[in-house]
């Protein structure tokens, strides 16, 4: 099954706007942290499961794959676009690290706090400057591509929904999505 370019970049805009969401979540947690004031760490569990069952497995694979086809178009594509991989490979592992010591925290397991917390903000800024980059560059070469030829990638293998933003909610993502209801409700999750 082939699916146009200029869709698949619209999902992955849309990809980033969720994230947006979930690393404002883990920011506002973290800040509000204090001596008297212990982060939700089900609810950091929680985005952590999703960063790395969904944007892991789903969102970057689909990214590789557009780097790939801009690979194939052209150097006048690609060029300066190499460590796209190697970047998801390092979210991957900085991710899977933070939910393990996250579900650390929830067994009971000894793991320092502070080290969860400095984990958790390396993971942000992390994801930040990397969608940042994607969307300035990345992005953008996708679509010049996109609008050069009818191009097209085959995603049979990821054609998997969105569990917390797709048309059905998984259950055991429901309390999430709860609390970003309630923190749109407020406005804190920009
Ligand atoms: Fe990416
Ligand atoms: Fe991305």
């Amino acid at each position: 099954m082939t699916t146009d370019l200029a869709s698949i970049l619209s999902d992955l805009r849309t990809d980033h706007r969720n994230v947006t969401i979930m690393l404002n979540l883990l920011d506002r947690e973290i800040a509000e942290t204090g001596d008297l004031n212990e982060p939700d760490f089900e609810l950091m569990r929680d985005i952590m499961l999703y960063m790395t069952v969904y944007s892991d497995a789903v969102h970057h694979p689909k990214e590789d794959l557009v780097y790939a086809a801009l690979a194939a178009a052209g150097a006048e594509f690609a060029a300066g676009l190499e460590n796209v991989e190697s970047d998801h490979r390092d979210i991957g592992v900085l991710g899977r690290t933070l939910r393990h010591e996250i579900d650390a925290v929830l067994t009971g397991t000894a793991v320092a706090r502070e080290r969860v917390i400095e984990d958790t903000l390396d993971y942000i800024r992390l994801l930040r400057l990397h969608m940042s980059w994607e969307e300035e560059d990345l992005f953008l070469r996708a679509d010049r591509l996109a609008e050069d030829a009818a191009s097209g990638l085959d995603l049979t293998y990821l054609d998997t929904p969105d569990p917390v933003f797709g048309l059905r909610t998984h259950l055991g993502f429901s309390n999430l999505l709860a609390h970003i209801h309630r923190a749109a409700d407020s406005g804190t999750t920009g």
